[in-house]
């Protein structure tokens, strides 16, 4: 059922409470997502964005009982990833007429997934679709935000920035609107989705929000492509972005790790327990990255000035839940933040030297070669885990 979002334009999406993971099983959404879609209603009629495959059926079909698939006149793709643009085989089987504007990628990324010979428009920065009455959507591309296909949409008038991913959250929610909702879970959703899809490409969500901003466009409303559309002072988001684009950290310390029979896990608590004991204010948090959501241990990453990493050694190695949350770090790459390798062995104990390599490849900043410990600690070598975990603190 479509929803009013503001004047001539309509909410058509599908929101998706059932979603427990996306992009496979890469990113946790507790609180389900949406796959926003919006029709413009000029004097010309445009679809922008679809929705997730799997709701193409229900989606067409939606769009048909609105009375809106026959009056269709034009589609803007704003992003051929498959949860925008899973519906375009259904919506061009029913309507293979309607002309799709796009990027120079997204007709890469559309094709190369569907394989359809659709009737594809090129758009670049600037250009602009008149919709009727006076008003134009104008074209942003916006590369790599997060696909080199991604682009923004202007609705000209309303001053509506359709920005697909960016901005947005997975977030299911039945009020369409950022002032109608659970500010926490809201603000929540928003840093995750940062952390864990844009931190890699924060020096061009910095130059695009300056490019944006510098273009001195009104902004009434950011209509995004998941979770809800900021209405209520919508540059507060993009404000928040710039924070977050800049090496972003408080007065946190994160502590990942995994054990086999606890030594590497007091470890880490003792760690903990000293970074507090010499920082007070320091925010510690600790994952079991076996056991965590390791998106939501990301998020922590993403929020820490430093972070300590453990393993014990198997094999002359660490275990596979340190190396997988690692290998997820390192394509983050994150900047400015201070780190540490831990670990318990019995034998040969080169599992501090595995997490060093791979934590300096990632772009940390090491404070020295690690610490560890043979065997199951004892209250002397605890003790000096506290004290390494105040060194680090104060690193
Ligand atoms: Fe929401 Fe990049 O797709």
């Amino acid at each position: 059922m479509k929803k009013l979002v503001s004047n001539n334009v309509h909410w058509v999406g599908k929101i998706d409470w059932e979603l427990r993971t996306f992009h496979g099983e890469e990113y946790s959404t507790h609180r389900g997502s949406s796959y926003n879609s919006y029709v413009v209603q000029e004097e010309k009629t445009v679809l922008i964005d679809t929705v997730w495959m799997p709701f193409a059926k229900e989606f067409v079909d939606n769009l048909e009982s609105e009375g809106l698939l026959a009056k269709l006149d034009y589609i803007v793709a704003n992003h051929g990833e498959v949860d925008h643009s899973g519906a375009l085989p259904e919506l061009m089987r029913r309507r293979p007429d309607l002309p799709i504007y796009c990027t120079a990628n997204a007709v890469k990324s559309i094709k190369g997934q569907y394989h359809g010979d659709w009737d594809f428009h090129v758009v670049k920065t600037g250009d602009k679709l008149p919709v009727g009455n006076g008003k134009d959507l104008v074209f942003i591309e916006a590369p790599m935000l997060h696909w080199p296909d991604s682009m923004f949409s202007y609705l000209t008038g309303d001053a509506i920035l359709f920005s697909n991913d960016a901005f947005g959250q997975h977030y299911a929610s039945e009020y369409l609107f950022n002032d109608l909702v659970d500010q926490d879970e809201l603000w929540e959703e928003c840093v995750k989705y940062y952390a864990n899809i844009l931190t890699p490409f924060s020096a061009l969500v910095k130059a695009k929000i300056e490019q944006v901003v510098g273009l001195g466009l009104p902004v009434n409303m950011i209509a995004t492509s998941h979770g809800i559309i900021w209405r209520k002072d919508p540059l507060q988001i993009v404000n928040k972005y710039m924070e977050w684009a800049q090496d972003y950290q408080e007065d946190r310390i994160t502590i990942l790790y995994d054990s086999m029979w606890g030594a590497t896990r007091r470890l880490a608590e003792e760690i903990g327990k000293g970074i507090v004991e010499a920082s007070p204010a320091t925010d510690v948090r600790l994952h079991n990255v076996a056991r965590s959501d390791k998106n939501d241990a990301i998020t922590d990453v993403f929020k820490s000035r430093a972070i300590a990493v453990g393993s014990p050694t198997v094999n002359k190695g660490i275990l596979s839940a340190t190396a997988g949350i690692l290998e997820e770090i390192k394509g983050l790459h994150f900047k400015n933040k201070k780190a540490a390798a831990f670990g318990a062995y019995g034998w040969s104990g080169e599992g501090n030297k595995v997490i060093c390599a791979t934590l300096k490849d990632a772009g940390f900043e090491l404070v020295d070669e690690g610490f560890k410990a043979l065997w199951l600690p004892e209250e002397d070598i605890l003790a000096q885990a506290r004290a390494y975990g105040a060194s680090l603190a104060k690193a």
